[in-house]
């Protein structure tokens, strides 16, 4: 059955019969030598590689492997790879450097490279010539077919390289590990059309494109129903969400839906993009009481021509009128942010801009970077570059600007009480928990695992720039 065109069974009809085949060898390893083959996959980048890597757990815990902490344990290896800066990549080729001697070891262990970084030319010219230890390369659009890659390599013993130019259709019903047992990510849509002028995504996640409100809202209930609490719904900028469906829906409409799920308590989205968040979305995070005040809204930079050549589509005024208008509807809501510093261009007076945008948007966190040339990109080719030492000096003041307000607006949160849900043991310590408020906020506090997965009442009583304390009321 085909809906919209988005979706084969049949593939993944396809994909199962090799999932079994796979598995069969498997058992084969299995009986001969005592033990089940181990997998580990490293995640670089973003939410939407973690979550993709949770499919690829899937496909490989259907296969027979079993999922190992250790790398230096498994006998494939997977990194999913990111591109949107250029240490990403540098951490890639530096790690496939140090499997090479591994590989020698153990003859029988596959190394596969999928992800952002794949789609580029170049790279798979690199890995192809300097890298021929590595088994199976796939990219972002085809991460659905690893059984089948697999497959062939096994067999073959030849390495395998399949990427797509373009996306095809949308695999529905892929297996997947989650990572966390009560919350969840839920891709809504893919791809990327903005074409901000430094960012390479739309080079290597393609159109954007939307999966059907049905299939979504029927993943979301099949999670309630295996005890999630939270969904994440992912999209490069899920403020375009519906555009291309024959059905017409909004981002906002698809919010409320999912709000009706029952078993559901608590609603993330990410990422919005300011020059389409509408009223109609403020309005429906409004009156959604499962759907959390947070919004994740990045400003990349504060001058209005940096913005302009960036391609970013809204002035500074138009984004600090947005986050007036959107903590005036919803008063407790925390606003995040990702900024760049060193775009071309940027010198004092537009490091300024940023500075003050952050000062009167009072961003409740955020994400900083120095700006990292994307070949390809419209600004890969801009002559007026700023130098690494003006880029980092001006990370630092943007920073230490970031922190002190980051830190204020922790403050204001001592003393009161809020839901969390908890989510971890403590790195450092086991006494105490990990979890999160609503409004996205991290806090430590002391209990036990009994209370992982459940939402309760906590007091805040003291804070850091990064995270708050608290007590179990
Ligand atoms: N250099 C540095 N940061 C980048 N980002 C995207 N492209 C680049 C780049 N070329 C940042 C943006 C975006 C976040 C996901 O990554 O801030 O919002
Ligand atoms: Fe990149 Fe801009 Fe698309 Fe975000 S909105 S993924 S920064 S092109």
């Amino acid at each position: 059955m085909e809906r919209n065109g988005t979706v084969s069974e049949k593939e993944l009809e396809r994909q199962k019969e090799y999932m079994a085949r796979m598995r069969e060898l498997n058992e084969g390893f299995f009986a001969e030598n005592g033990r089940r083959r181990k997998m580990h996959i490293t995640t670089f980048g973003c939410q939407m590689n973690a979550h993709d890597s949770e499919k690829l757990a899937g496909i490989l815990k259907e296969m027979g492997y079993v999922e190992t902490e250790e790398e230096k344990d498994a006998d494939f290896i997977i990194y999913n790879t990111c591109c949107v800066r250029e240490n990403a990549e540098n951490k890639v080729y530096g790690n496939l450097g140090y499997l090479k001697n591994r590989k020698k070891q153990n003859p029988d262990m596959r190394i596969a490279l999928c992800g952002c970084m794949m789609q580029q030319k170049s790279v798979l010219q690199t890995i192809k010539e300097k890298y021929k230890h590595v088994d199976i390369v796939f990219g972002t659009f085809n991460l659905y077919k690893l059984a089948e890659l697999l497959y062939i390599n096994m067999t073959t013993n030849s390495p395998v390289f399949d990427i797509w130019k373009e996306h095809g259709e949308i695999v529905e019903d892929l297996p997947a590990i989650r990572h966390f047992k009560y919350k969840a990510s839920v891709n809504i849509m893919f791809g990327c059309d903005n074409f901000c002028s430094y960012c390479i995504v739309p080079y290597v996640r393609g159109r954007e494109r939307s999966r059907c409100p049905q299939d979504i809202l029927n993943e979301v209930k099949a999670l309630a129903a295996d005890g999630v609490k939270e969904v994440t719904l992912l999209g490069q900028n899920v403020n375009s969400y519906g555009k291309g469906l024959d059905e017409k829906i909004s981002f906002a409409e698809l919010l409320r839906l999912v709000n009706d799920v029952e078993g559901i308590e608590r609603i993330r989205f990410m990422t919005s993009h300011p020059k389409d968040l509408s009223d109609e979305l403020i309005y429906a995070m409004r009156d959604c009481e499962k759907v959390c005040r947070h919004i994740h809204l990045p400003f990349q930079a504060g001058n209005n021509e940096i913005l302009r050549v960036m391609n970013r589509h809204y002035t500074k005024e138009y984004y600090l009128s947005l986050v007036e208008k959107i903590r005036k509807e919803i008063p407790d809501i925390s606003v995040t942010t990702d900024i760049m510093v060193g775009f071309p261009g940027e010198g004092e007076k537009e490091i300024e801009d940023t500075i003050d945008v952050i000062k009167k948007a009072k961003f409740n966190s955020a994400f900083t970077f120095i700006y990292s040339k994307r070949t390809g990109t419209p600004a890969a080719v801009m002559e007026n570059r700023v130098s690494e030492e003006d880029a980092k000096r001006n990370f630092n003041r943007v920073l230490d600007v970031l922190n002190d307000v980051i830190y204020e607006q922790n403050k204001l949160k001592v003393g009161n009480v809020y839901k969390v849900l908890a989510d971890d043991v403590s790195a450092g310590d086991e006494s105490y928990i990990t979890g999160r408020l609503d409004d996205n906020s991290l806090v430590h506090f002391k209990g036990d695992r009994s209370l992982l997965g459940k939402i309760f009442d906590v007091r805040i009583t003291d804070c850091k720039t990064f995270y708050l304390i608290g007590e179990k009321v």
